[in-house]
């Protein structure tokens, strides 16, 4: 199988394979305040890896329609070579980050219902926060496409809260990117502690890249706990 190097994120690496699909490598890089804050945390790429996977072949299971096709070693999936829409739709259920800095909202705050935002992916203008009209005035997606993506997103949240919640984890917030395939919208890019916002639900333990943002702690012990929590194991740690 030939790999031809099409991309190299922040932290992925995707390669084109032919016949429609790429296989993206997870590396361990890490990066902060839209790249201001990086390094290397040997190990994370692949705990991102499997959680990644692992989460994207339990929604497919539940009938959310995704780019991931197979888990192919420790660093590598094999994905659907999709055009990626460039938003970031964020999903919050409890106040933090960004939004309770922006709207004066205390960190931790639970939201009465899912909040949806939308951010234009651009990092020359560090993903500006956007709407709609905004998506649709720059030619990004079309309103029917955002009303897709938005009820995609709805159903990812229902579905990956009341999981976590199961093995004691509360889902604060996290990041979804879609992508184009044969006219239809696809969840794609990844989900991961570097996209989420993990608590642990009984001792409010943060599991998440905000270990690095704010220096919590051991990055990749957080990381490892989330992965172990999918596995079954820790649960009363
Ligand atoms: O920083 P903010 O509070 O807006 O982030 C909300 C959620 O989206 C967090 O879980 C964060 O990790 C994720 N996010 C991301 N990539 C970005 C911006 C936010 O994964 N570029």
């Amino acid at each position: 199988m030939e790999k031809v190097k099409i991309y190299e994120g922040k932290a992925k690496i995707l390669y084109d394979v032919g016949d429609d699909k790429i296989i993206a490598y997870y590396k361990d890089d890490i990066t902060a305040f839209n790249g201001q804050k990086r390094c290397k945390i040997k190990g994370k790429g692949m705990i991102n890896n499997f959680i990644s996977s692992y989460l994207f072949k339990f929604l497919e299971d539940k009938g959310i329609k995704t780019h991931f096709i197979k888990r192919l070693n420790e660093r590598e999936q094999l994905l659907k070579k999709v055009e990626i829409v460039p938003l970031e739709v964020i999903v919050r259920n409890v106040a933090s980050g960004s939004f309770s800095k922006r709207l004066g909202i205390e960190d931790g705050t639970k939201l009465d219902f899912p909040v949806f935002e939308i951010c234009y992916k651009n990092d020359a203008l560090g993903d500006p926060l956007i709407n709609d009209y905004h998506a649709v005035a720059l030619k990004i997606v079309s309103f029917e496409e955002l009303k897709e993506i938005y009820s995609i997103s709805k159903k990812v949240n229902k579905i990956l809260k009341d999981f976590f919640d199961e093995i004691g984890i509360e889902l604060v917030d996290f990041k979804l990117e879609f992508g184009r395939f044969n006219g239809e919208i696809l969840l794609a890019d990844e989900i991961s502690p570097d996209t989420c916002r993990f608590w642990d639900k009984n001792t409010g333990e943060k599991l998440d890249k905000d270990r690095f943002r704010k220096e919590l702690g051991d990055v990749l012990e957080g990381y490892s706990k989330i992965l172990k929590r999918l596995n079954g194991e820790d649960k009363d740690e």
